[in-house]
């Protein structure tokens, strides 16, 4: 009978417990395709916001043995100190493909100014074959951030998403079944509703430290007449929505809580209430994604009275959040194998802090598009080296003489040395090529970028072709590696006019520069105050140039685009007090040294690293002849068809760390904390598994176009 409701979707144990703790919830669904004994597959989404991680929904089928669970998954969307929402995927069995009802009901809504205690989702599932698409419905695709906040004083309007894969008008209105869909069924006052645009606007009301709960049905309807028809024969016609008892193609529950907070003193964004700014995404966008690899939306949001503190994410589960070194923030995604063909929305609200008082954003949302891979491609790391490889044959119509990393003028750099006739292969160190560095808490990130351009010239095309940016990932904490201790061997360059030289930068002993440290010696190891002995010798086969030392820093990573540094020498110009530069007869050769300095304690070790050139020797018209020049105002350009003077290129040679004085226990302290503290790298060897390598692309030329779902259909 069907009064004995059975608990089908009961999955794992649902927290009934009587506290009051509920703060929204909804649900999706994506048919996925029908079995060889007649019945279908449904794969069904729901997500429940509770004030922990270990509750959520439980749903059933209404009417007892029209489905059954057959697999689930759960993860955690986003956990902070209010509420956590939490994604339940069911790969659902249906045994026939008529309208059917699921829901889920209990109690309690945390403490509602609205009076909404127990709540109630509804969701309208119908698999009938569409008369237009001749495929089942697709339901709408929404999103909600579950908990807004908002000052009492400032309007503001919530654009909920609601995007139909099958184009269909969606409709959000207010839940009117009591005890199916909504327990209070009215909106509160103090907002307004506009259902076909989904648009939500608060207007005015009183502050309140309880919620309202809001208890929404979001449904989709033709915008022509179609006909809806079942495995059995039979019919049913769907009209579109200006009827005066409309019944929708498919019914969706969209719950969350809004608190109306005290007045802030400025309703302008950008003041107390953040503003978004350049590269976040506008509400709406689409964003494309690829099968299998992770995807990053940036983020970035300002206020001038207080400092932007956080951000909330509602998306599909396994996405994360992450800050990175410009102060952005990253949400970052990687769709699987089932997701093709799928949209998702993500939306995201940041809150500014001014003084303990939390100010939300306006929410955005995007549209995530699942697409398969295009180009086919593959990402070593090593402890020092990337090594990407990318299918010729998934890009045609380019030759892998036109493609090049961000900065080929590093021998190390080409593209031609490792690449066979099936595939383009570039094999560099972390340190070279134009690798940025980017870090958050957890990780570093060497990122760089194959792309196309016109000729040798070196002139990079704006119409990019094909863009494969690509990334290895090292934990900072775990284990030194062997490979981050290593010396660093010779850079060989290609300038053009000065052609294939090579830098060479050892370390000394003492001033005599005679027998260079022995690499096996690494990491090198000084006290304090003690000095480090440094050449830096060029070979080039051009005779009459001269070498020049534009700067020198010390840095924990020896990439050029660190920023965390500490200067010895910069614009040709000593910087560090204690630099020394050894006369040398030879102008090919720079001789400098320096005592070991505090900035090598605060880390684990440091690299030195360094930015030359070569000119055309005894000309002074040359960079290398001005020397030291205090000024901001740039060096002179020159045209580029006198060459006199080649580009910048880096060298580097470490590590070094400070030598750990018996002596001195305060110093040891100090050290141990700071081995605790250092990053160090390995996605390596030892994680076997681990993926560390990563590539995006972007087709540029054409936009990737929504690709029909391949279905399970036997
Ligand atoms: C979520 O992440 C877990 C652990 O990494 C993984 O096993 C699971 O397949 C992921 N699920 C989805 C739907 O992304
Ligand atoms: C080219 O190199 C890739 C990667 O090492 C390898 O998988 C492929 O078999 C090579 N192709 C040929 C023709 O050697
Ligand atoms: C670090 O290495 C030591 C010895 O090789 C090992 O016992 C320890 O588990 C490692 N720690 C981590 C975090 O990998
Ligand atoms: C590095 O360059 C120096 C001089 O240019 C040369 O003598 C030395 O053999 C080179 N070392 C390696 C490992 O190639
Ligand atoms: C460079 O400028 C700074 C201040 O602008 C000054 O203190 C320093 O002495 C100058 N150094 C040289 C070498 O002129």
């Amino acid at each position: 009978m069907a009064s004995t409701t059975v608990l089908l979707l009961q999955l794992v144990l649902v927290s009934l417990a009587s506290a009051s703790h509920h703060y929204g919830g909804m649900a999706t669904y994506t048919y996925k395709g029908r079995n060889t004994d007649g019945s279908f597959n449904v794969d069904f989404r729901r997500r429940s916001t509770y004030s922990g991680c270990s509750s959520h929904h439980s749903w059933y089928c209404v009417v007892s043995g029209h489905c059954a669970p057959f697999t689930y998954e759960k993860g955690t969307i986003e956990s902070n100190s209010i509420w956590c929402e939490t994604e339940l995927l069911s790969t659902i069995k249906v045994v026939n493909d008529k309208p059917f009802n699921m829901r889920a009901h209990s109690c309690c809504w945390v403490n509602t100014r609205n009076l909404v205690s127990n709540w109630y989702l509804l969701t309208l599932i119908d698999l009938g074959m569409r008369s237009d698409t001749r495929e089942p419905n697709r339901s709408p695709d929404v999103s909600i951030i579950p908990y807004l906040r908002i000052p009492q004083n400032c309007p503001r309007t919530y654009k909920l998403m609601a995007f139909d894969p099958d184009g269909d008008r969606v409709r959000c209105r207010y839940g009117n079944i009591p005890t199916h869909e909504c327990h209070q069924c009215s909106l509160p006052g103090g907002f307004t509703l506009d259902q076909d645009s989904c648009m939500l606007h608060y207007n005015s009301t009183t502050h309140h430290s309880s919620v309202f709960g809001f208890e929404m049905v979001v449904e989709d309807f033709p915008k022509n007449h179609i006909s809806l028809t079942y495995s059995d024969r039979s019919r049913r016609s769907v009209t579109p929505l200006n009827l005066i008892h409309p019944v929708p193609l498919s019914k969706l529950p969209l719950q969350f809580s809004v608190r109306v907070e005290s007045s802030a003193p400025s309703c302008q964004e950008g003041v107390y209430l953040p503003q978004f700014i350049n590269p976040t995404p506008a509400n709406g966008a689409r964003v494309q994604a690829v099968l299998n690899k992770e995807m990053e939306i940036i983020v970035k949001a300002q206020v001038s009275m207080g400092r932007i503190q956080a951000i909330h994410v509602s998306g599909p589960m396994n996405i994360s959040k992450h800050t990175n070194a410009h102060n952005e923030f990253v949400i970052k995604w990687t769709p699987l194998h089932n997701d093709l063909g799928d949209h998702y929305p993500i939306c995201f609200v940041v809150d500014a802090l001014h003084q303990s008082r939390v100010y939300q954003s306006e929410m955005r949302c995007v549209l995530v598009d699942i697409t398969a891979t295009q180009v086919k491609s593959h990402v070593i790391c090593t402890e020092t080296t990337m090594t990407v490889m990318v299918e010729k044959a998934s890009f045609p119509r380019l030759h892998q003489d036109h493609l090049r990393l961000s900065d080929p003028t590093n021998t190390v750099c080409s593209l031609q040395t490792h690449s066979n006739s099936t595939h383009v292969i570039g094999v560099f160190p972390l340190n070279a090529c134009g690798t940025q560095v980017e870090e958050d808490n957890d990780f570093l990130y060497f990122k760089n970028e194959i792309t196309p351009f016109d000729n040798t010239a070196d002139v990079i095309t704006r119409k990019h072709l094909l863009e494969v940016q690509f990334y290895c990932q090292y934990p900072k904490r775990g284990n030194v590696t062997q490979g981050f201790l290593a010396h660093r061997t010779n850079v060989t360059v290609w300038d053009k006019g000065f052609g294939t030289f090579t830098y060479q930068f050892e370390f000394y002993p003492d001033n005599q520069f005679h027998t260079m440290i022995d690499p096996i010696s690494y990491p090198l190891e000084y006290d304090l105050g003690s000095r480090i002995y440094m050449q830096i010798e060029a070979t080039s086969s051009v005779s009459n140039t001269e070498l020049f030392v534009e700067s020198c820093k010390a840095s924990p990573y020896d990439n050029p685009n660190y920023s965390q540094t500490y200067s010895i020498i910069e614009n040709g110009c000593k910087v560090d007090p204690t630099v020394v530069i050894h006369p040398s007869s030879d102008v090919k050769e720079f001789q400098f040294s320096i005592e070991a300095f505090k900035f090598i304690g605060l880390h684990d070790q440091v690299y030195i690293s360094c930015s030359l050139m070569m000119c055309e020797a005894g000309n002074s018209n040359t960079r290398c002849s001005q020397g030291c020049i205090n000024s901001t105002s740039p060096a002179k350009r020159r045209k580029r068809e006198a060459i006199i003077q080649s580009a910048h290129h880096f060298v580097s040679q470490g590590p070094l760390r400070l030598h750990r004085s018996a002596e001195s226990p305060e110093a040891t302290g100090t050290w141990n904390l700071n081995l605790n503290l250092v990053f160090i790298v390995g996605c390596l060897l030892a994680a076997v598994g681990m993926v560390c390598g990563v590539a995006l692309y972007k087709a540029k030329v054409s936009k990737v176009k929504y690709q029909p779902l391949p279905h399970l259909e036997n």
